[in-house]
């Protein structure tokens, strides 16, 4: 009797590892033989920890399962899928997850997420037995004729990208994954690596043998200890197993990638940070040009993209560029992990074609507020993304849609907040956040979010709100065109966005005396 309990942080915040103990112990008891495998998450964060057992009909699932509800659910006979009022039934008919498009994500929650076994027997590694079939130049090709994007937020045709650096002439070129997954709200990076590594690997790895780098890095945030731990194990059992180090896959290339940690700023994000952090320097950002596509880590050629860009390559590469190309829209093509977080009922990770609405994303998958409150604001793309009233979420979720409302997909992280939200602490906190993670290059950034927080104090006290708010505009105004990279560029999106789509709650005490 197999049974599969997740163990990624979520889950193991809820108490996974407890549930996991009193299965066994519980089952050692009643005689059976139950052998108990540790995955990933699906991803339905509101039934964790959602345990599964495999029947002869297909695994079926239960959740969400505290340490309590374990000995009844061996009386009702759960390891042979037995009823009781947890039980979900399959995991792949739960409407939530069957709507879904699970190109990239299809893996996780299913496997072990450290075997290399696993991931081949659930289809890993065609992607890069296709890609070391073809000519570097013929890679590149299906990577830019998919249409894939960076999905870290910038939304750079990542096809471009790869052949610049597959161009570049250097004795020495690298690939490096951006898993400094910072934005509030975010979540699809993580789940990725604790629940499908491999595939993160496999999609680096291609990138390599595509751009002629051989060595390769990801950059994990400090506050993801679970996804270091098991991106750790996951490398040691790829070079093991033949996957990684020299010779891949028989094919005579090699590819020696690392994962390190980094240190809890939300800058290392950005990608010149983030170098300047891997290789050993405080993160301060770096002017560009030069790209790191030419002169990244050390000054070498570098391939820097974020976890859920590397992750959709493998699909790509074993599906070929057109099946991908036909999910989407307009220049948006593909899939995007959308993150639904904040005052929703069931909040997770939805993988879906580009072009699904706001709305849709709540309604459909979201189950509404958990307050059971009207949404009043809904911010996408993380903290620097801006707050959309109701009248906007009939946008489709597009790079080009989002920009034509002044807003944009970032990461592609969704917060909801109910008809208690105060949208002038809201703005108050997007500089006070960029006050707080500035790395103190530049002056319109670091004097900037300081002079908004304060300036913003003035307007929520009522003191001069009116004058006080064009100053906050004129602020804006000067860190959007001044700054060197997006944090202080974007902050405004979010003070803008809230100041013009709620401006009742900028105007209600009056003007006072200062
Ligand atoms: P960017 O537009 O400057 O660059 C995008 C990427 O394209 C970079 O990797 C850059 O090096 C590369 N690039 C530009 N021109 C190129 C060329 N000619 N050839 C090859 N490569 C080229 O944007 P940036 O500053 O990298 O990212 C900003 C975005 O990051 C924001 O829009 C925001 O949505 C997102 N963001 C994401 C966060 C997260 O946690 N994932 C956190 C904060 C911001
Ligand atoms: Fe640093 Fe802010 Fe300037 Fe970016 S905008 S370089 S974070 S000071």
């Amino acid at each position: 009797i197999t049974v599969y309990v997740p163990q990624d942080a979520v889950a193991l915040g809820l108490g996974a590892n407890r549930v996991a103990r009193a299965i066994f112990a519980g089952a050692e008891r009643r005689g059976l033989d139950v052998r108990i495998v540790r995955t990933g998450t699906r991803g339905l964060l509101w039934l964790e920890p959602m345990v599964e057992v495999a029947t002869s009909e297909g695994r079926i699932a239960y959740g969400p399962v505290t340490p309590a509800d374990v000995e009844g659910l061996l009386d009702a006979g759960f390891v042979q899928g037995g009823a009781h009022a947890l039980r979900l039934g399959k995991p792949e008919e739960i409407p939530f997850l069957a709507r879904q498009h699970r190109l990239t994500f299809h893996r996780c929650g299913v496997v072990d997420p450290v075997s290399v076994e696993d991931y081949r027997a659930h289809g890993g590694y065609r992607g890069l037995e296709a890609a070391l079939k073809r000519e570097a130049e013929g890679v590149v090709a299906q990577v830019r004729d998919s249409g894939l994007r960076g999905r870290g937020g910038a939304g750079f045709p990542a096809g471009i990208k790869w052949n610049t650096v597959m161009l570049a002439q250097s004795d020495q070129k690298y690939v490096v994954c951006n898993a400094d997954e910072g934005d509030s709200g975010t979540f699809a990076d993580r789940i990725m690596m604790e629940g499908d590594p491999f595939n993160l690997i496999e999609g680096m790895t291609i990138a390599a043998v595509a751009t002629g780098a051989t060595r390769g890095y990801i950059y994990c945030r400090s506050e993801y200890p679970q996804s270091f731990k098991t991106l750790r194990d996951a490398i040691a059992n790829g070079v093991k197993a033949g996957v990684l180090g020299d010779n891949i896959l028989g094919s005579g290339k090699s590819f020696h990638l690392e994962v390190r940690l980094g240190a809890g700023a939300y800058i290392c994000g950005e990608e010149t940070s983030l170098l300047e952090s891997l290789e050993g320097k405080r993160g301060i950002v770096r002017a560009k040009p030069p790209i790191p596509a030419l002169k990244g880590f050390l000054g070498k050629p570098t391939l820097v993209n974020n976890v859920m860009t590397f992750t959709a390559v493998p699909w790509i590469m074993e599906h070929g560029a057109k099946a991908y190309a036909e999910y989407g829209m307009g220049r948006s093509l593909g899939t995007l992990p959308i993150q639904l977080a904040g005052n929703i009922k069931h909040g997770g990770l939805i993988e879906y074609a580009f072009g699904i609405t706001i709305r849709q994303v709540i309604d459909e998958f979201g189950g509404g507020t958990a307050s059971g409150r009207p949404v009043r604001a809904v911010q996408v793309g993380g903290p620097l993304g801006a707050y959309f009233p109701d009248e906007l979420l009939d946008t489709p979720l597009d790079y080009e849609a989002m920009a034509a409302k002044k807003g944009l997909v970032g990461h592609g992280g969704i917060v909801v907040f109910d008809d208690t939200v105060d949208m002038a602490k809201q703005a108050r906190f997007a500089f006070e956040f960029c006050a707080t993670e500035s790395c103190g290059k530049c002056t319109p950034c670091r004097v900037g979010a300081t002079r908004g927080v304060e300036t913003m104090d003035k307007v929520i006290s009522g003191i001069r709100p009116e004058a006080n708010l064009k100053l906050v505009e004129d602020l804006c105004e000067i860190m959007t065109d001044g700054s060197l990279c997006a944090m202080g560029g974007l902050t405004p999106m979010p003070v803008m966005s809230a100041i013009t789509n709620f401006p009742e709650d900028f105007r209600r005490a009056g003007d006072l005396p200062v």
